[in-house]
């Protein structure tokens, strides 16, 4: 009889404790050494703010892709081409996040890493007009990415020695590799494309964008 109470007391001693716990909800984190974790402020600075150009850029090119998707302009090509382009902005801002959650750095920024901005502009009178601005944020976004590169690579660290510049080199390599190829290789498909539609608009007008609208969904 003892036995029995003094074991039901004990669950109930657990069965409360779990109880608070889950009230709570806050299971304790995880002791994890940090000298794993080296990156250093001014170059994570960077990469987070990269995190929002993307996202701007993302929301940027959703607003193209709606406005061309309109019934009233309907170019159900140049809708899809931005629609496209505007999931790739947001798989890059995503693929900097893993990066930096690789990285251990990312534990508690979490809650002030993406703001959702408004697109800048929301209507194109040409497709034309539209890649033009494509292009143009484009190449803003590749000085971006070389700003992170630049300040990645001789990021300014004080020591007891003094100042030292430490280099960040998978980083930079991952974002000069990965990232500006990407960039200079979208510039150059914008820039083409461009030519292409402007040479049909001026030999065969509104005909001209008809025509490559169709040829932007193949
Ligand atoms: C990264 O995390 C380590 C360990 O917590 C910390 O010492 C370092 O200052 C952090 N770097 C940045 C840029 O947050
Ligand atoms: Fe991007």
């Amino acid at each position: 009889m003892k036995m029995l109470i003094a074991s039901v007391l004990v669950l109930f001693a657990v069965s409360s404790a779990q109880a608070e716990d889950t009230i709570k909800c806050t299971p304790p984190n995880g002791d994890v050494p940090e000298d794993f974790k080296d990156m250093t402020k001014g170059c994570f600075d960077k990469m987070r703010s990269q995190i929002q150009t993307e996202i701007d850029a993302s929301m940027q090119y959703l607003a193209m892709g709606a406005h061309f998707a309109q019934d009233t302009i309907n170019r159900p090509g140049f809708s899809e081409f931005f629609f496209k382009a505007a999931a790739e902005e947001r798989e890059h801002s995503h693929k900097l996040i893993e990066y930096l959650l690789m990285r251990g750095n990312l534990t508690d920024g979490i809650s002030t890493l993406i703001t959702v901005n408004l697109p800048k502009k929301t209507l194109w009178t040409t497709g034309v007009e539209a890649l033009k601005d494509a292009l143009k944020y484009e190449v803003s976004v590749t000085k971006s990415i070389k700003g992170v590169i630049a300040q990645c690579e001789e990021d300014p660290v004080k020591t007891d020695e003094g100042v030292q510049n430490v280099n960040d080199y998978h980083l930079v390599d991952y974002l000069t590799g990965v990232y500006l190829e990407e960039q200079y290789h979208g510039q150059r498909d914008l820039a083409g494309k461009i030519s292409t539609l402007d040479k049909l608009m001026k030999s065969h007008g509104p005909l001209g964008e008809f025509l490559y609208d169709k040829k932007l969904l193949e």
